[in-house]
């Protein structure tokens, strides 16, 4: 635990590298799920300050995390411990060198979609409606309507928190999985290179529109989520599951069950982190008895910084 002094002094040389010191801001006001309770924030604007950023907070022993766009965060109601970094949305814009464009981690994932499409370049269609930033979707391997993000990575920049260095990885050093990656939580995507393939931008246009059709009509877009909650079990749609048990509209607290679509727990009452955690937990428990199956969560859980996986 620091001082007060101490933190003082960090806050202090946080803002004289050059970003943005926010302390306590509620969680709940950074994620899509709009619940969680306070951290200290520092917003960058130019991630070549990170490495000199984590090198201040390891001086302090503060333990530290990256967030994307908060949009598949849980994050605790007593808050965490420790700093959440922040990378604030890219004014860099994309840079197209034929089929390839290298894109800031910070930068919106539909925002990139479309300025691809712009070009002739798809591949990233199903990807639309996706909230979050493009760091966040490389992080879970983000994924919709057969496209997953990881297919299109040609190189990605990665800074390491444990090492504290910048590095440029190419295929054969990262590993792309349904919701999941070989990166570990302190390294941070800074950008990545694509590589799409060409397509009329009508045509893109096209598929983009029949996605967002299909999502409007199976997600509930228009309420708080954290997307889909669990990941679906080989083979099986965690979504039907939970359905069939006949748990749609299931309610704890101010947390739903969506009536949409089963496998997204919605803020729909004021929720708390609690009344969602408390939904997986039951919602587990019973597709567990019902038919032997363990449902594993796809939403992140943040409930203590020093003893993030
Ligand atoms: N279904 C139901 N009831 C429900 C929900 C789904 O019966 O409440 C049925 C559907 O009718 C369909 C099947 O289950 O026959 C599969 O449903 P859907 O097409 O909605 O796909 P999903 O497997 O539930 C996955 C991803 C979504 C992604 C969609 C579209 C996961 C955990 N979910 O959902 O991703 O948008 O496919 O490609 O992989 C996310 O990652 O957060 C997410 C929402």
């Amino acid at each position: 635990m620091l001082s007060k002094t101490q933190r003082e002094e960090m806050a202090s040389r946080v803002g004289a590298a050059g970003a943005a010191w926010l302390p306590g801001e509620l969680m709940a006001r950074h994620t899509s799920l709009g619940v969680g309770g306070p951290a200290d924030v520092i917003e960058i604007q130019d991630p070549s300050l990170l490495p000199r950023l984590v090198e201040i907070l390891h001086e302090y022993g503060v333990p530290w995390r990256i967030m994307g766009g908060g949009s598949n965060l849980l994050v605790v109601d007593e808050g965490l411990a420790g700093v959440v970094l922040h990378l604030a949305r890219a004014r860099k814009r994309l840079e197209f060198q034929e089929k390839q464009v290298e894109v800031p981690a910070s930068q919106n994932l539909g925002t990139t979609v479309m300025e691809c499409a712009k070009k002739n370049l798809g591949g990233m269609e199903g990807l639309i409606g996706v909230p979050g930033s493009v760091g966040g979707a490389l992080r879970m391997n983000a994924g919709a309507y057969g496209t997953q993000i990881g297919d299109v990575v040609r190189s990605m920049k990665v800074f390491r928190g444990a090492s504290g260095r910048v590095e440029t990885l190419q295929p054969g050093e990262m590993r792309f999985e349904y919701r999941h990656t070989s990166f570990s939580p302190d390294d941070v995507m800074l950008s990545v290179l694509l590589e799409l393939p060409e397509r009329p931008y009508t045509d893109i246009l096209e598929r983009v529109k029949q996605c967002n059709q299909k999502r409007r009509a199976s997600q509930p877009v228009n309420e708080k989520s954290a997307g889909c909650i669990f990941k679906n079990p080989p083979g099986l749609s965690a979504g039907r599951l939970i359905d069939e048990l006949g748990m749609k509209g299931t309610r704890v607290g101010g947390a739903v069950v969506s009536e949409r679509h089963a496998n997204f727990l919605v803020n729909r009452f004021r929720a708390t982190a609690s009344d969602i955690l408390k939904l997986i937990d039951m919602i587990r428990e019973r597709i567990f008895q019902a038919y032997g199956v363990e449902l594993e969560e796809e939403v992140i859980i943040w409930r203590d910084i020093a003893k993030l996986q």
